[in-house]
């Protein structure tokens, strides 16, 4: 079975649920307790084994190229500032895979994005992680993107993480319509791009971790644009789950959407609390805050 080696973290566009980015200061770049949300993403892949990152930028998009080079100022910088530890997450980023930056020329959708990907990706088999995402598995358990690859490995079969939302965040994702296989995991049978509560059964949606069969590169080399007038990812995989399968799992990991100003609250809590530095005073902080409020 192909081992999985590759992935694609295409940086999020600029969609109104998120934080405000600029120029200079894209989402992925804003700090989650001490370092940045696009390393927590690229932390993933590599924990995952991936060994060739491919880092789908647009426009404005500079500093995140620019953290994972090797850069004398930056790397002084750091060493000045007295954050030796985050730069030695990013040395041990270098040391273990490669990452590799396509700029997308055209803001055409996140299928598009993954397409761009291509000069890398070849014919091999690849892991999509959606750059404003952070999934943690805490306490040993494995993380989303290992959890899929594993699966991949395993089944031969395209395989995508989902998890159950309710009627009120249906239309925030992709929906998956699902089949039971009493096997670990679901068979997918349909996908819609942010249907409305009444348009599907399923509350199955889908937070941005994926491992794709290359087919996925053929079907979106011909896709055309939907939703919103871009190449949506879910329209390709809605073809993959007919001509190839589909597989789609739950996962036991936390998740933390940082490009949403409450998940990157939640994000910044839930890992501060388990920083060796910062949790023990976080926490009684947080136990003499829940008195006040309650
Ligand atoms: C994208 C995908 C969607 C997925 C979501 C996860 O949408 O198109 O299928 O469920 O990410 O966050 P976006 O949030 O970029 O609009």
């Amino acid at each position: 079975m192909p081992k999985v080696k590759k992935a694609i973290i295409p940086a999020a566009g600029l969609g109104t649920r998120f934080l405000p980015a600029t120029k200079t200061v894209p989402k992925e770049m804003l700090t989650i307790v001490d370092a940045p949300i696009i390393l927590y993403v690229v932390e993933e892949a590599v924990q995952a084994g991936i060994e060739d990152i491919v880092l789908i930028a647009g426009r404005y998009k500079y500093a995140i190229e620019d953290f994972f080079d090797t850069s004398y100022e930056l790397e002084d910088k750091l060493q000045k500032d007295g954050k030796e530890k985050l730069l030695e997450r990013v040395v041990k980023i270098r040391d273990k895979a490669n990452i590799i930056s396509i700029r997308q020329k055209h803001a055409l959708g996140l299928g598009h994005a993954v397409h761009c990907g291509l000069p890398i990706i070849g014919k091999e088999p690849f892991a999509v992680l959606l750059g404003d995402e952070i999934t943690m598995g805490f306490h040993g358990q494995p993380n989303v993107t290992s959890q899929l690859v594993q699966s991949f490995e395993e089944t031969g079969t395209s395989t995508i993480s989902v998890m159950k939302v309710s009627d009120k965040d249906v239309s925030k994702y992709g929906v998956a319509e699902v089949e039971d296989t009493q096997k670990g995991y679901f068979r997918v049978t349909s996908l819609t791009e942010k249907p409305k509560p009444t348009e599907t059964t399923s509350r199955w949606a889908l937070p941005g971790r994926y491992v794709f069969d290359n087919h996925i590169m053929d079907i979106l080399q011909n896709a055309k644009p939907s939703l919103n007038g871009e190449i949506q990812l879910t329209d390709s995989m809605k073809v993959l789950c007919k001509e190839k399968g589909l597989n789609a799992m739950t996962f036991t990991a936390e998740r933390y959407d940082a490009g949403d100003k409450l998940g990157y609250l939640q994000a910044n809590i839930e890992l501060a609390l388990q920083n060796p530095e910062l949790g023990p005073e976080l926490k009684s902080y947080i136990q003499q805050l829940a008195r006040k409020l309650n």
